[in-house]
């Protein structure tokens, strides 16, 4: 009798190379391992991570190279959007889940499989993004959790596999959990639970410490068209490309590290490090130039969608209703906003220092308090009249009222 196949989301990582062999023993499927790079892999990993894949038992392993397609159509709206969870985390792992997931059932579909699966605890956010996400593009498809539904530790993990001859990742033991990708790193566990506890050095990997950048700040120039980021200093660069580059030079100053508390959507608290240098210069310099281009009903508008939209993102709600309207919304906006923003990155700072537009709103006739004032103050006085007359009316017959 053939065995069902399964499509597992495989990183290379200890817990989802014994779940190749977990899932074959316990659930009797031939695992088809996919691991996809969204510009986490230095070059010539992802061969590597493949050849473990078939090592670890899988029948067949596939790398996809999915960096344009995840800066296209997953960072670009959400730079288009300024999203940002609490204000703060620019959604590294939320964006890529979805994307991993579509990459997921569309293997499956193409080597008859009857499963995907993931390596995701019970305790995090990944799990409810992979799984939502499936429910909306193949919700008839079984979604496996072997590392949810074994709940070894990593001591006993590594046992395991050793009892097996598993061949387990050698690569040298991070005391940290990372995910990463082209849009930042994220860092949990070990001595960062303790958020008190400052994080040590080596959490980071893409930015500087303070004491270690520059003494001089470095000029970066970003040219947006119709919101996204086409050129840096001069030189037109695709998507992947320009946020790796700006990553890089904002990393040199320490620009990009963001120590939060995190609300989870199962219910935690949780310590969160990220390194985001390039998504934290991108987002700032976007939204300065939102500033410059956006008619101001608008852009109350879009900044009231803003957090709802990287709340929804965040909580796994990628393919639904309300996060697609909310992308239409965001992009009809967008056409307006084509410019350039100067940045000064210095010393953990991403500064905008200039921004302009053939198309932007700024008129200096009207914004000056010099010579040439085309503002017609006569004007003036009625509005002021006109805009606080309902106060006025209010204050009159009602402001006793409550004093
Ligand atoms: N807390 C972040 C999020 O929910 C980062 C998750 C990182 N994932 C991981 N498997 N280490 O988006």
């Amino acid at each position: 009798m053939t065995r069902p196949r399964l499509v597992l989301a495989y990183s290379g990582g200890l817990d989802t190379s014994v779940a190749i062999r977990w899932l074959a023993e316990e659930k009797g499927y031939d695992i088809i391992a996919l691991a996809i790079d969204v510009g986490q892999a230095q070059p010539g990993e992802m061969d590597r991570v493949r050849q473990r894949g078939l090592d670890c038992g899988a029948v067949e392993s596939l790398v996809v190279d999915a960096k344009e397609e995840f800066a296209n159509d997953y960072v670009g709206p959400a730079i288009a959007a300024n999203a940002l969870y609490m204000g703060k985390y620019p959604l590294v792992s939320a964006l890529s889940r979805p994307l991993i997931t579509r990459h997921l059932v569309e293997s499956a579909k193409e080597h008859g499989a009857a499963a995907i699966g993931h390596g995701c605890t019970g305790k995090g956010n990944d799990q409810v993004r992979f799984e939502v996400a499936a429910m909306t593009i193949a919700p008839d498809l079984t979604v496996e959790a072997p590392i949810r539904e074994w709940g070894l530790s990593r001591d006993a993990a590594i046992a395991w596999a050793a009892e097996r001859d598993i061949p387990i990742p050698v690569k040298k033991d991070s005391p940290y959990s990372i995910d990463e990708n082209l849009w930042g790193r994220t860092a949990e566990c070990g001595i960062l639970e303790d958020p008190w506890a400052q994080p040590p050095e080596d959490v980071y990997e893409r930015s500087a410490a303070l004491v270690d950048t520059p003494d001089e700040p470095e000029e970066l120039t970003l040219r947006f068209v119709e919101g996204v980021p086409v050129e840096v200093d001069g030189q037109p660069l695709p998507l992947a490309a320009l946020v790796a580059e700006v990553d890089r030079r904002a990393g040199r100053h320490g620009v990009g590290r963001i120590d939060m508390v995190e609300d989870r959507l199962v219910g935690i608290k949780s310590r969160e490090i990220y390194e985001c240098p390039g998504a934290v210069t991108i987002l700032t310099a976007h939204r300065d130039l939102e500033d410059l281009c956006l008619e101001q009903e608008l852009a109350q508008e879009k900044r009231a969608l803003e957090g709802r939209y990287a709340q929804l993102v965040y909580n796994g709600l990628w393919f639904t209703p309300l996060k697609r309207a909310i992308d239409a919304f965001v992009a009809e906006s967008q056409p307006f906003v084509t410019g350039e923003v100067r940045l000064q990155l210095f010393k953990g700072q991403a500064a905008v220092v200039g921004r302009r537009s053939t198309i932007g709103l700024y008129d200096e006739s009207l914004a000056t308090y010099d010579e040439g004032d085309a503002f017609d103050h006569t004007q003036a006085e009625g509005f002021v009249k006109l805009w606080g007359l309902p106060t006025k009316v209010w204050a009159q017959r009602q402001g006793h009222v409550r004093q």
